[in-house]
């Protein structure tokens, strides 16, 4: 965070350079050039530096949780923002000095924003589809059919005051503090099978308390300090035109969650650092780890920031025509099963059930507007984009957004049996970097 302001000055000065002396711009670019690979020197201390960005979310309020138990289409209203400062860092664990990468892992720190999140009081509660319990029912569904009949409405006894397949909870506390889960064996003996299970196999979405049995919820305080990677990036001191790129994740150049190795193939970015001189090219590729794959983002235009010419990129609706999607359908008995247009199962990615897609099902399937009231997809506030300073690479601003959601179904379990059945959205946030912050 202490050096960020150094390297805003060091882009900003580059930046200028750039625009007032274009026609010295070759001898520029020529030093841009020797100053950029990540070995040594000013780039590499910008590029290992700790990077401030922001996690602004969004949750989307039930408002009529008993009606959807009876049938009817969920009715939401969004609440939020609720930021979080997010500090992301890298760090260096080795260097290929024969195939130029570096190799590093990087971790990702968050504390609550008040400042810029709405103002949330202690009695600002929100109801959402409960994900645990959406997560433990797909789990007892992979069991045989009677492990479902005989433990499927138990699940919500382990949340202390809630009975359906909803919580009622601090906005804050289903995003990052968590929510209470209690293994009242005294009370409930019919939970000793579910919290076996959970104390051996806690799901990731669990965090351990110092109470046996007691357990909280969260959407994303796993993410928070955890390390992830490893990841190999390319130096660019052979080809700056690699510079930036990512070339593999978790030891794998091509990883096994999808169905084809174009599409496994790690590739692009990481939304951070890229590679200076696109000169305006057609797209760019970033790799996304929420979703184990390779986005790419579409030249849109040239926008200034604050003086500096930029090229802005922006995800657009072809990411998910099925003919650039079907690699990463799944294949169920030699079957290719593949989810509305704008959805990604994430189960393989990240070993949890989840659904991803854009925004208010931003570019998706219009149908998944037919289920939920109350989305509104709109590409200035939805859309994923970069802003790109040409002539070094430098991230101007940049803002990768994701909606994650559950589907919901009629299943043979009291809770279940009368449900109205579709993909739920539980929460967006947008990983907001600017350059220009206060
Ligand atoms: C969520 O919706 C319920 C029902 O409409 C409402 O009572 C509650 O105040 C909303 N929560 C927030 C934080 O706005
Ligand atoms: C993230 O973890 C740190 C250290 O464990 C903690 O201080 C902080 O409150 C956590 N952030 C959130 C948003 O829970
Ligand atoms: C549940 O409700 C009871 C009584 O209303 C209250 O005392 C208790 O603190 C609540 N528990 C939680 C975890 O909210
Ligand atoms: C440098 O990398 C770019 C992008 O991968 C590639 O198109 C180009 O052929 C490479 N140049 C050399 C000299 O290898
Ligand atoms: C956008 O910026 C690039 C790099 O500075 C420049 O080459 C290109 O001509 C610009 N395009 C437009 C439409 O202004
Ligand atoms: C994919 O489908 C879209 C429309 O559904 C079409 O416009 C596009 O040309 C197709 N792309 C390829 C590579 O076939
Ligand atoms: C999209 O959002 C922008 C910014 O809030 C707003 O000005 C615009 O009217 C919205 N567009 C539509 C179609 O609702
Ligand atoms: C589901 O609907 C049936 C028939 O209307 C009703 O008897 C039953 O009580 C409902 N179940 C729940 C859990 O509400």
């Amino acid at each position: 965070m202490h050096l960020y302001p150094i390297c805003g000055i060091f882009w900003i000065i580059v930046g200028s350079v750039v625009i007032h002396i274009n026609f010295f711009s070759s001898v520029v670019s020529y030093f841009v050039i020797r100053s950029l690979p990540l070995v040594d020197g000013e780039m590499y201390k910008i590029w290992s530096s700790p990077i401030p960005l922001y996690l602004s979310c969004y949750v989307f309020n039930v408002t009529n949780p008993d009606e959807v138990m009876q049938g009817q289409n969920p009715k939401l209203v969004e609440y939020g923002p609720i930021v979080y400062d997010e500090i992301y860092e890298k760090q260096v664990m080795d260097v290929d000095e024969e195939l130029d990468e570096i190799v590093h892992t990087t971790t990702s720190k968050y504390t609550l924003n008040k400042k810029l999140s709405v103002p949330i009081s202690r009695h600002d509660k929100v109801t959402v589809l409960n994900p645990a319990y959406i997560g433990a029912i797909s789990m007892l569904t992979s069991l045989p059919p009677d492990f479902l009949k005989k433990y499927g409405d138990h699940i919500p006894k382990l949340f202390p005051n809630q009975s359906s397949i909803f919580l009622t909870v601090r906005p804050t506390d289903i995003l990052f503090d968590g929510v209470k889960v209690s293994c009242n064996e005294k009370k409930y003996p019919e939970l000793k099978m579910i919290c076996e299970t959970l104390d051996s196999y806690p799901s990731p979405a669990f965090r351990r308390s110092e109470k046996p049995g007691v357990y909280y919820l969260s959407m994303f305080q796993r993410t928070n300090g955890t390390i992830r990677g490893p990841f190999t990036v390319n130096r660019g001191l052979r080809n700056i035109s690699r510079l930036g790129d990512i070339t593999s994740y978790k030891g794998r150049r091509i990883q096994t969650v999808w169905n084809t190795d174009d599409c496994n193939t790690v590739k692009g970015t990481d939304t951070i650092t890229w590679a200076p001189l696109i000169r305006a090219e057609r797209f760019v590729t970033m790799f996304t780890i929420e979703l184990c794959r390779s986005l790419e983002a579409d030249y849109v235009k040239n926008v200034s920031s604050h003086g500096i010419n930029g090229l802005k990129y922006a995800g657009k609706a072809k990411i998910w025509y099925p003919n650039n999607t079907k690699c990463f359908c799944q294949i169920e008995k030699d079957v290719l099963q593949c989810l509305p247009q704008g959805l990604v199962d994430i189960y393989d990615c990240q070993k949890m059930p989840g659904i991803l897609s854009e925004p208010h099902f931003l570019h998706a399937d219009p149908s998944l507007l037919t289920y939920a009231e109350g989305l509104y997809p709109n590409e200035s506030l939805h859309e994923t984009y970069i802003v790109i300073e040409p002539y070094t690479g430098a991230p101007l601003s940049g803002s990768k957004k994701i909606q994650v959601n559950l589907k919901l179904e009629k299943l043979p379990v009291k809770l279940l049996s009368n449900v109205s059945e579709g993909y739920f959205p539980i929460v967006w946030c947008a990983n907001v970097r600017s350059l220009f912050r206060n």
